[in-house]
């Protein structure tokens, strides 16, 4: 089935995000969920697939960036508002849109696209991988006491109102990117106004307004904070609400223990959930009785499709020394693949060039996707049947290549 493919003009709004908010659950739509993807829309990056007079699926994107390995920051489309009416579901709707979209963006210059997924089935054909993941992790108050050892930093923290969060917040975190984790992105106004502000009543599920503490330096220049909501609960009139952190950002651990000091010991308060946290997150060395730390559902978070191999990957910084042929089977976009040889010195400075060498491992985009940021080794990847080393020692070599030292970590939705 051919599908007619258009870029939605100003009026077509409503009509083109339907399918979007229908497929989450949002018939009306709800006024604000309506105001708030108006906000975020960025109209000329949209498509959608038009049957008759009806707007029945439809992609958005983004205009956003990713950090690398060593701090390097990439431009990167950032797909978004996807959905696909019931009534047009897996008649390849998506399909249609995504090979347009990818299309679009590698002609407009961003070497990668990148998402967040609803389901962690739909995206790896299109050749996304999961390049980012989160851990939940609970304690109860009472056992949530942090071991003397662990680092303190100067200044202070200070609750601000929401108003003031709004003013201190996006300059933090465009200077804590200078020292963020492999996956951290861009963050704009509609953004923050949407995803971290607007703290709609009907999105708070029980729980209190967003509460924001941040951390000051020594100069008062805010260097972390963690936004929350508390829910009260008094069962036989004993305090026991709960306190669920939404977004914590700092610029290094002791800045970020400071900040679990204060929430993991709220008053009132009887568990303390992360919701979204990195796998090596400081706290899980850091809490003396680590056996009361516990553990949600680990979840895929960013998930990347790198469109131009030596464009995304020209400014990684590699694990050491060494170079290695990687062939990358691209089915859904030829155009992407290739074969590309990864040189680095023992600073891990490198080129990504295309070569006609006979390649020593081969894969395909998701697989490459998952390595970019190191969240995954090659070797785990073949262990999975997913990478296939063509010269022994090459998967140890890509392992060294593409190892960081810390887990990469996205804390954004978009
Ligand atoms: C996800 C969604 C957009 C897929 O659209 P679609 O037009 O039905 O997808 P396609 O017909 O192009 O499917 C392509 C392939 O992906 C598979 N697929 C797509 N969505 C899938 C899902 N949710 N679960 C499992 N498989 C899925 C299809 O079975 C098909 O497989 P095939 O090629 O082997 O036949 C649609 O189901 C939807 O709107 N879901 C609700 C909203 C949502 O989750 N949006 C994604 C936001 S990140």
């Amino acid at each position: 089935m051919t599908h007619e493919i258009r870029v939605p003009e100003p009026d077509d709004f409503d009509a083109f995000m339907r399918p979007v908010w229908r497929g989450f659950a949002d018939p009306g739509p709800e006024p604000d969920t309506t105001e708030d993807d108006r906000r975020l829309w960025e109209r000329e990056r949209s498509l959608g697939v038009v049957d008759g007079d009806e707007w029945v699926g439809g992609t958005g994107a983004f205009t956003m960036d990713v950090t690398l390995p060593g701090g390097a920051v990439v431009p990167a489309a950032g797909v978004t508002m996807i959905g696909v009416a019931a009534t047009h579901r897996r008649r390849g709707v998506l399909t249609a849109l995504m090979a347009r979209q990818l299309d679009d963006i590698a002609a407009g210059g961003e070497p990668i696209a990148m998402l967040t997924a609803s389901e962690s089935v739909i995206y790896g054909r299109f050749g996304f991988g999961v390049s980012t993941r989160g851990v939940e992790r609970t304690v109860a108050t009472g056992h949530a006491r942090l071991r003397d050892d662990a680092p303190t930093a100067p200044g202070r923290c200070r609750q601000v109102t929401l108003d003031e969060a709004r003013g201190l917040l996006p300059d933090a975190y465009d200077r804590l990117r200078a020292t963020a984790r492999a996956g951290s992105v861009r963050r704009w106004d509609a953004w923050w106004a949407t995803y971290l502000y607007a703290d709609w009543p009907s999105r708070r599920d029980g729980a209190s307004a967003l509460f924001v503490l941040v951390h000051e330096d020594e100069r008062g220049e805010v260097d972390g904070w963690a936004a929350y909501r508390i829910r009260p609960s008094w069962p036989d009139r004993v305090p026991a609400g709960s306190l669920v952190v939404s977004d914590i950002e700092a610029v290094d651990d002791a800045v970020r223990l400071d900040l679990y000091r204060i929430v993991l010991a709220h008053d009132l308060v009887g568990e303390v959930t992360m919701l979204h946290v990195p796998l090596d997150d400081v706290l899980v060395w850091s809490v003396a009785d680590p056996r009361r730390l516990r553990t949600g559902n680990t979840s895929d978070w960013l998930w990347l499709r790198l469109l131009d191999v030596p464009a995304a990957l020209a400014d990684r910084r590699w694990g050491g020394a060494g170079g290695v042929v990687v062939e990358v089977v691209d089915r859904f976009r030829p155009a992407s693949g290739g074969t590309f040889a990864i040189e680095s010195d023992a600073d891990g400075r490198g080129a990504v060039t295309a070569t006609s060498a006979p390649p020593d491992v081969v894969l395909g985009p998701e697989e490459l996707g998952a390595l970019a940021l190191g969240g995954v080794s090659a070797s785990a990847l073949a262990r999975a049947g997913r990478v296939d080393e063509r010269r022994t020692g090459a998967l140890a070599t890509a392992d060294a290549l593409f190892r960081v030292d810390r887990d990469p970590f996205c804390a954004t939705m978009f």
